[in-house]
């Protein structure tokens, strides 16, 4: 069993994310979408929330399970979950000088390797910030959340 952890804080996932994690779901016999909160961090959605959101979103790819990581080490995480490798997407080039230290650090602590997928150049300006962002000044993200994401971002509109 080949397994992968796709991890992230998911606040809220995208469409950007979701390539990803089907990208990862053809090279893995497993992935787990492992969804983090670091507790001194502030989320738009709480735990319960993106978890939700996400498993709703990756209910149709096949080997995909969705999990809490809390805020314990991601290398940690991918051992106790017997997974071999961590897969991520990257964007452009500053994704890049962001993951690879990370990467090394995680290899080190644990053996974990990082698999970098490239993200479509439709989804590459895609993040969850900037969504979250345009939803407020009153822009439509419909084209890059799944239907859960756009409706829980409707429930937090003031
Ligand atoms: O979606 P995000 O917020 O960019 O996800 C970041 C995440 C969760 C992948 C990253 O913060 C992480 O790996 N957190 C776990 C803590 C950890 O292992 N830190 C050491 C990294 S070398």
């Amino acid at each position: 069993m080949r397994r992968a952890v796709c991890p992230g804080s998911f606040d809220p996932l995208h469409h950007g994310h979701l390539e990803v994690i089907a990208r990862a779901a053809k090279l893995f016999d497993e992935v787990i979408v492992a969804v983090s909160t670091n507790y001194s961090k502030t989320y738009r959605f709480t735990e319960d929330e993106r978890l939700e959101m996400t498993r709703e979103a990756v209910a149709d790819i096949e080997g995909v399970r969705v999990e809490p990581m809390g805020d314990g080490l991601l290398a940690d995480f991918c051992r106790e979950q017997g997974a071999e490798a961590i897969v991520k997407g990257i964007r452009n080039a500053q994704d890049f000088n962001y993951e690879v230290p990370m990467a090394l650090m995680n290899r080190h602590l644990t053996g974990v390797e990082t698999v970098f997928l490239p993200a479509e150049s439709a989804m590459s300006h895609v993040s969850s910030t900037m969504i979250k962002e345009v939803f407020d000044l009153g822009g439509d993200v419909a084209a890059f959340v799944p239907g859960a994401v756009l409706a829980g971002l409707e429930r937090t509109r003031s």
